[in-house]
């Protein structure tokens, strides 16, 4: 349907729909692709997207929300930018029934009808093979191997998850030592900057565990800035598999990363027509992702996408 600009690429053309999307911001390589990945869906499906970026602000989020149920939009995603504080308007969704899917990141309220269903992928599951790899790679060694952790955005689904499987892994070994965590905001400036706090207060950090790449990235300019040799001196896993992340990977600087992907866009757009149809969907959408050693990210490398 691309480059068809009658109006009904989607289809029979009065099933055309209209999808409210609150984005979260544009804070790491992952979001711009996802973004992207919305986008484009919606063009070749034939949904009419009102797109809005909050800025990485609740607030804006759910400005934008409300503003979606003033339109009347027939379907309203979102990623929501922390995980607490949504249901006060999801009901003013609920009560002007308009349907409402979850895209990337869940949220911690205790009812369920306040969404048709959310799509993304399982974090925690992702932190946890962060530490797998992790106890594979020290498996000989006994002395302690002392951790940093750089966490996502506070509040947020990814970042509370990512912590929390990651640490269940590792607790089963006394010598996994977490030193430091504090968060870098998912970005490439904040990743850089904890790292430079990190390695001026520790002088014997064997690992640093990034819940993004983007951290992970910032990161390793403070690392070598330190006259250190990242993904030797300090072994690094992050989270993602974008491009740059990717890259770094195959030259070594990272040594390992736990797949997400940011290409909800074709499954979105597929739930929102059923949904906004009146046709019951799954109220869970997993998303299939893999992990990369340096190895694989080179074979990988040519055919990435984003
Ligand atoms: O919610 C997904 C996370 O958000 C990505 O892992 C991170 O890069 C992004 O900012």
């Amino acid at each position: 349907a691309c480059g068809d600009d009658s109006g009904d690429a989607g289809g029979s053309g009065d099933d055309q729909i209209t999808i409210g999307f609150a984005q979260v911001g544009a804070e790491s390589g992952w979001r711009t692709a996802n973004t992207k990945s919305i986008q484009e869906s919606a063009k070749e499906a034939g949904v009419e997207l009102k797109f809005s970026d909050a800025q990485g602000k609740q607030e804006n989020q759910i400005k934008a929300i409300r503003s979606f149920i003033t339109q009347r939009v027939d379907v309203i995603a979102f990623s929501p930018v922390v995980e607490s504080g949504w249901d006060t308007v999801l009901k003013e969704a609920q009560d002007a029934e308009i349907p409402v899917i979850l895209t990337d990141r869940a949220i911690d309220s205790t009812d369920e009808t306040l969404y048709e269903s959310f799509i993304g992928s399982d974090f925690v599951l992702e932190g946890k093979k962060a530490g797998e790899w992790l106890v594979d790679e020290y498996q000989d060694q006994s002395d302690p191997v002392n951790i940093v952790e750089l966490q996502g955005t506070p509040g947020a689904a990814p970042a509370n998850d990512r912590k929390a499987g990651f640490a269940e892994v590792i607790a089963a070994e006394p010598k996994f030592k977490v030193i430091a965590s504090q968060t870098g905001q998912f970005t490439r400036t904040d990743g850089k900057q904890v790292m430079e706090t990190f390695l001026k207060s520790h002088d014997d950090i064997d690992v640093l565990y990034a819940h993004n790449d983007d951290m992970g990235l910032g990161a390793i300019e403070a690392i070598e800035a330190a006259g250190l040799t990242p993904g030797k001196d300090i072994e690094i896993i992050t989270v993602d598999a974008v491009k740059d992340g990717m890259t770094a990977l195959s030259e070594g600087k990272i040594n390992f990363i736990v797949e997400c992907s940011p290409l909800l866009g074709p499954q979105l757009m597929d739930l929102a027509k059923k949904v906004a149809a009146g046709e019951s969907v799954e109220k869970r959408v997993l998303t299939e992702e893999t992990t990369f050693t340096p190895e694989q990210a080179k074979e990988a490398l040519p055919e990435r996408k984003y």
